[in-house]
């Protein structure tokens, strides 16, 4: 990409696909991202939150599509890719927002089905739109995966699990980063992480809904609050732009301080 900085219109004339974009930080990278004069493929399994999303950027003046796909099978991570480029003409960027947490899981599902599920989604997700996302960036690119602080540090003991497979997906969204950072670097195709502490969206609300969790979730983040999805989005405007023209390979937290304790 060439070297375009500033201005009110980071990512003008990008186009974006953004996975997870019916809902939360996905929601708010979408949006900002058209904001910002690039053309978005909102994707999410949830047909109506990802046409929600869209249709909220379009009656603004932004440009967007949905798309419904569900990333952790190939076929569809692939037909989303495949589908962003028919719709924008090419592709610039991508953010993997999709993401799940176990505390969501049918309560009758087992905890290797739970592992897979986590896994499915978190990591062999933003792996196979990643993946096939690269094909189609031809003129160089930008890739941002939501991974969370706990790709980089341990959950604290009071969460109550050792058995999670939350860090171990994020973590090897880390890993899976820097390898295609390392990878595709040569062609002008930048891949970086995102790395998150607690953010209000519909992930944590079984978490922040209880006033005791909240209170307690706050107290670890040095800045004492919890954080927006709108907080995360302009870090995946940073990177995604031209702005981050030499930044590659990197996991950058955005967590109020959580990882300097
Ligand atoms: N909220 C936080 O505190 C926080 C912190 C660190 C990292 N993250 C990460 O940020 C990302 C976004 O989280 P969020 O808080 O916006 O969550 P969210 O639940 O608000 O949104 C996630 C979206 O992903 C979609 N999705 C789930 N599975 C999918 C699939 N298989 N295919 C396509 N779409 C799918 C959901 O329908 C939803 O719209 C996730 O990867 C999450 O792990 C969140």
């Amino acid at each position: 990409m060439g070297a375009k900085r500033g201005g009110g219109a980071r990512l003008q004339g990008r186009r974006a696909l953004i996975t997870g974009a019916g809902s939360g930080i996905g929601a708010a990278v979408a949006a900002m991202f058209a904001r910002h004069g690039a053309a978005v493929a909102g994707a999410d399994r949830d047909a109506e939150a990802a046409a929600q999303t869209a249709g909220t950027i379009a009656a603004g003046g932004g440009r967007a599509v949905p798309i419904t796909a569900d990333v952790s099978v190939r076929r569809e991570a692939e037909a989303c890719v495949d589908g962003a480029v028919a719709a924008l003409g090419g592709l610039d960027i991508v953010v993997n927002s999709a993401g799940v947490t176990p505390r969501y899981a049918p309560s009758d599902w087992d905890y290797e089905r739970i592992w897979d599920w986590v896994m499915a989604v978190n990591l062999k997700g933003t792996y196979l739109v990643s993946r096939r996302a690269v094909q189609a960036m031809t003129g160089g690119g930008a890739i941002v995966n939501l991974s969370s602080i706990y790709g980089l540090v341990g959950r604290p003991m009071f969460f109550g699990t050792g058995d999670d497979p939350y860090p171990a997906g994020k973590a090897g969204v880390i890993g899976l980063t820097r390898d295609m950072a390392n990878g595709f670097g040569a062609r002008g195709i930048r891949v970086n992480a995102l790395c998150p502490a607690f953010v209000l969206t519909p992930l944590t609300r079984t978490l922040t809904g209880d006033p005791a969790w909240r209170a307690r979730m706050e107290a670890m983040q040095p800045l004492g609050r919890l954080g927006t999805a709108e907080e995360v989005a302009y870090a995946a405007l940073f990177l995604a732009s031209d702005e981050a023209s030499f930044i590659t390979g990197a996991a950058l937290p955005v967590d109020g301080g959580y990882t300097s304790v």
